[in-house]
C-alpha cells in the first residue's frame, strides 16, 4: 500500500467520514464552497476555540469582537480594497478558461498562449475580488453593499468603542473570528482557497515607535501557537513578503507556511500595517480616530496595527493533512495490515472518547450506556456497538479519537474497562471511577511521537 499523503485520500476521508462535503452536492455543486459535516464542525469549532483561547484568555490585553458581515460600503473605499483588492485576470478565448495572471508561466503570457490549450489569452485585466450585493427592496445601483472579504476592518471601525467601553490602553489587541468571502478565480485543492471561509483575526494597536517590536514579539507567538496545537514543527516555515508581495497596506509582513501534500502554502500572516487603516478611516468618516494617552500628557497619535490573521478553514485542512496516517500495523498479508489514523492533538480531535461493548448481549451494551453517560459531561462521547471490536477500533482511527473504552464481562465484575489509547495502540485495565482522571492526564501529556 501506497503510505503517501495526498490531496485525494484527504478529499476522500473527509467526505467518507462527514468532515467536509462538496456544497449544493445534489446540484452537481458550488464551486468555492464547502459544507462542513459532523466531524467537521467539531473539529472547526474546537480550532477556533484554542485559537480564541490562545488569544484572548492568555492575553490579559486582548479582548473580543463579532462584527457584522455586512459593513458601510465607505469602509471598503477607506480601506482600499475598492480600488486595491485585485486579481490580475486573462481569459483563454479557445477554451474560455479563466486565469490568474500571476500564477500563468511567464514566457507564456508574453506570448498569450493559454497554459490549457495553447489557445490565444485575452489582455489582462484587474479583477475585484470582493462580492457585491443589493440591500433593500430596489435593485438599482443605490444599496451596493460588499460581503466583507476580511474580517479586519470591523475591527479597525470599533477601536473607538472598545477602548471606551472597556477602558483599554495601548498596547492591547482585538480578536474576532468570523465569515469573509472572496471571489476567488482559481478554487483548486479542495478547502484550501474557496469563496467562502472563515478567519481568525487579531488586530494589535501600539504607539507608533514600538511597532517593529511588538511585531517581532507577534512572530513568536504565532509561531508557538502551531507548536501547542501539535502540529510537527518541520513542516512549518516563514516567508517574508518582498516588496511586489507586500498588500497595500503593509509595511512588513511575514507568512507562516505549512507543507501542504501541494506543496509549502501559507496558512497565516503577520502583517505590520501601520496607522493606514485608522488613518484611511479617520480621513473617510471625518470622525477623530486619535488614541489620547492620559498616562503621557495627552499624547495624541494614531496607533500602529499589528495583525495576525489565519485562516481557520485553512486551519482545518492543515490538521486533517498533517494528523494523516496510513500505517502498517501488521504482517498478514491483508488489508487488515493497515490502518488509516488521525493523530490529531486530543483536544482537537472531534470526538474524545468512544465507548464500545465487546457484545450487545449480557448487559454489556446497557453498562457501556450507563459509562457513557457519565462520561460525557467532561467530554466529547461516541457510543458503537456494531460489528468486529477490531473494525470499531479502526472507525475510530479513522476520526481520530484518542481514547475508546471497551466494556467487557470483567466489567460486570469488577467495575474495571479498557483504555485504548489511539498512536500507540495500548490497552490498559482502567476502573471506572478512574477514567476521568486518566484521560484527562493523559490529554494533558499528550505527545505526538
Ligand atoms: N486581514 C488580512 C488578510 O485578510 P490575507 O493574507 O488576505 O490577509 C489571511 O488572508 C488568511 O486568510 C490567509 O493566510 C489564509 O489562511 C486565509 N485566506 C485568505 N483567503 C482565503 C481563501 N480564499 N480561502 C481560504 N482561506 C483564505
Amino acid at each position: 500500500m501506497d503510505n503517501s499523503v495526498t490531496m485525494e485520500k484527504i478529499v476522500s476521508l473527509a467526505k467518507r467520514r462527514g468532515f467536509v462535503f462538496q456544497s449544493s452536492e445534489i446540484y452537481g455543486g458550488q464551486a468555492g464552497a464547502w459544507d462542513y459535516g459532523p466531524m467537521g464542525v467539531e473539529l472547526k469549532n474546537r480550532i477556533s476555540r484554542f485559537w480564541w483561547k490562545e488569544m484572548t484568555q492568555l492575553h490579559d490585553d486582548i479582548v473580543g469582537l463579532d462584527a457584522a458581515i455586512l459593513m458601510h460600503p465607505k469602509v471598503w473605499e477607506a480601506s482600499g480594497h475598492v480600488e486595491n483588492f485585485t486579481d490580475p485576470l486573462v481569459d483563454c478565448k479557445k477554451c474560455k478558461q479563466r486565469f490568474r495572471a500571476d500564477q500563468i508561466d511567464p514566457a507564456k503570457l508574453a506570448k498569450k498562449e493559454c497554459p490549457e490549450c495553447g489557445g490565444e489569452l485575452t489582455d489582462t485585466r484587474k479583477f475585484n475580488l470582493m462580492f457585491k450585493t443589493n440591500i433593500g427592496p430596489v435593485d438599482d445601483g443605490t444599496g451596493l453593499i460588499y460581503l466583507r472579504p476580511e474580517t479586519a476592518q470591523g475591527i479597525y471601525v470599533n477601536y473607538k468603542n472598545i477602548i471606551q467601553s472597556n477602558r483599554m490602553k495601548i498596547p492591547f489587541g482585538i480578536a474576532q473570528v468570523g465569515k469573509a468571502f472572496r471571489n476567488e478565480i482559481v478554487t483548486k485543492n479542495f478547502i484550501f482557497r474557496t469563496c467562502e471561509f472563515e478567519q481568525m483575526e487579531m488586530q494589535f494597536f501600539v504607539h507608533p515607535g514600538e511597532d517593529v517590536k511588538w511585531f517581532d514579539y507577534w512572530r513568536e507567538q504565532r509561531w508557538a501557537y502551531y507548536e501547542k496545537l501539535g502540529i510537527r514543527m518541520n513542516k512549518l516555515r516563514w516567508h517574508q513578503h518582498g516588496p511586489d508581495e507586500l498588500a497595500h497596506y503593509a509595511k512588513d509582513a511575514y507568512d507562516i507556511e505549512y507543507e501542504f501534500p501541494m506543496g509549502f502554502k501559507e496558512l497565516e500572516g503577520v502583517h505590520n500595517r501601520t496607522n493606514f487603516d485608522l488613518t484611511r478611516h479617520q480621513q473617510f468618516s471625518g470622525k477623530d480616530l486619535q488614541y489620547i494617552d492620559q498616562e503621557n500628557g495627552n499624547e495624541r497619535y494614531i496607533p500602529y496595527i499589528i495583525e495576525t490573521s489565519a485562516g481557520l478553514t485553512r486551519q482545518l485542512l492543515m490538521a486533517l493533512c498533517d494528523a494523516y496516517e496510513d500505517q502498517k500495523v501488521a504482517d498478514k498479508g491483508t488489508d487488515d495490515d493497515w490502518r488509516t489514523v488521525l493523530h490529531f492533538h486530543p483536544t482537537l480531535a472531534p470526538i474524545t472518547i468512544a465507548v464500545l461493548p465487546l457484545m450487545k448481549k449480557d448487559g454489556l451494551a446497557e453498562l457501556a450506556q450507563d459509562i457513557r453517560s457519565e462520561l460525557k459531561e467532561e467530554f466529547a462521547t461516541d457510543y458503537d456497538q456494531g460489528g468486529a471490536i477490531g473494525r470499531r477500533y479502526r472507525r475510530q482511527d479513522e476520526v481520530g479519537t484518542p481514547f475508546c473504552v471497551t466494556v467487557d464481562y470483567q466489567t460486570k465484575e469488577d467495575n474495571t474497562v479498557t483504555l485504548r489509547f489511539r498512536d500507540s495502540m495500548e490497552q490498559i485495565r482502567v476502573h471506572r471511577s478512574e477514567l476521568e482522571p486518566t484521560v484527562k492526564k493523559a490529554i494533558k501529556d499528550y505527545k505526538r511521537v
